[in-house]
């Protein structure tokens, strides 16, 4: 193994989330320098709690935590209840954490972060919508290039949208932040629904998950319970898409999954498509290439991975 990676974690947890937490947090080939939090699935008070819970509960109290952006950088914040429940993260039990977060605003840590560290050093990870990674963006041009690389969740071709007929909920929340990393010029490395929708819980991956008698597996299969009923109904699955933990399963084991180099815009003006992320599969308009798109996966390798990974908690 290498050095290990130097990352920032961006996210809005969400049962996914967590469970793209869990899998990082004891991952020796990451170098967690701090995680933000965003408003997304539920509202940042919410988001920012539960990330601090999912931090204590995995045992990583060093690394520092950041209250990011409310809510979108143009529209009005959308939230996801009905898929993740009240708390945004049922079938946890709230918990009042020790860690703090951080005093310093998320976006005003990632300007600081990325200025501090070299050209092409640190590895994003957003999981929730993009308002944290624009803002810094948009307010500091010249963090652009400490940017190695942005691994993100988001987005949806063949698949169709989860919250509109042709948007992802990440990108459909913040579409003009999401506009504004499409075109930041870095490395970009994208998992939408296309890919996401492959690695589906099961109630017997689930109860392996479980059976690995750790406080974390056991919270997880407990989160995971919750997280299958919406989308087992909506989708008639037998549970549900484990959607952000990809980013960190390509960063730990990148042969799982085939990429492809493609131009990808996203819709910021019609109301119909908003937040629609155009993906140039076929490379038809000629236009720069600009992302990696995520279009398949090896389930089984991704479960046994999440389930190993789970494991070392013990
Ligand atoms: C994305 O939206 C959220 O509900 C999930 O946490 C994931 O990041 C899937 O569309
Ligand atoms: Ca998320």
């Amino acid at each position: 193994m290498g050095t290990p990676l130097p990352t920032i974690i961006d996210c809005d947890p969400g049962q996914d989330d967590a469970l793209m937490l869990f899998l990082a947090l004891n991952a020796p080939e990451l170098d967690i320098r701090g995680i933000i939090a965003v408003g997304g699935n539920v509202h940042l008070a919410k988001t920012a709690r539960n990330l601090a819970m999912l931090v204590e509960i995995a045992g990583r109290s060093d690394i520092p935590l950041y209250a990011g952006c409310e809510g979108p950088m143009v529209r009005k914040l959308v939230t996801a209840e009905y898929v993740h429940g009240e708390t945004g993260i049922n079938g946890l039990d709230v918990f009042e954490p020790e860690i703090k977060l951080q005093v310093q605003h998320g976006v005003d840590f990632l300007i600081e972060a990325l200025r501090a560290a070299d050209d092409d050093e640190i590895t994003l990870v957003p999981t929730g919508p993009l308002t944290n990674i624009a803002m810094a963006l948009n307010l500091a041009p010249d963090i652009a290039p400490k940017i190695k690389q942005i691994v993100l969740m988001g987005g949806a071709m063949r698949e169709g949208g989860n919250v509109t007929p042709s948007a992802e909920f990440n990108i459909y929340v913040d579409p003009h932040a999401a506009d504004v990393v499409m075109r930041c010029g870095r490395p970009i490395v994208i998992f939408g629904l296309d890919v996401t929708h492959k690695v589906m819980t099961t109630p017997a991956r689930i109860a392996k998950i479980r059976g690995l008698g750790n406080q974390v597996s056991e919270v997880s299969a407990n989160m995971l319970d919750f997280f299958g009923i919406h989308d087992s109904e909506k989708y008639g699955s037998l549970g549900g898409p484990l959607h952000d933990p990809c980013t960190i399963a390509w960063l730990l084991e990148p042969t799982m999954f085939e990429l492809k180099s493609c131009n990808v815009e996203v819709d910021t003006k019609s109301e119909l498509t908003m937040g629609h992320t155009a993906v140039d599969y076929w490379h038809v308009t000629g236009k720069p290439k600009n992302a990696m798109w995520a279009h398949d996966v090896d389930a089984e390798r991704f479960f046994a991975l999440l389930t190993e990974r789970l494991a070392l908690y013990g």
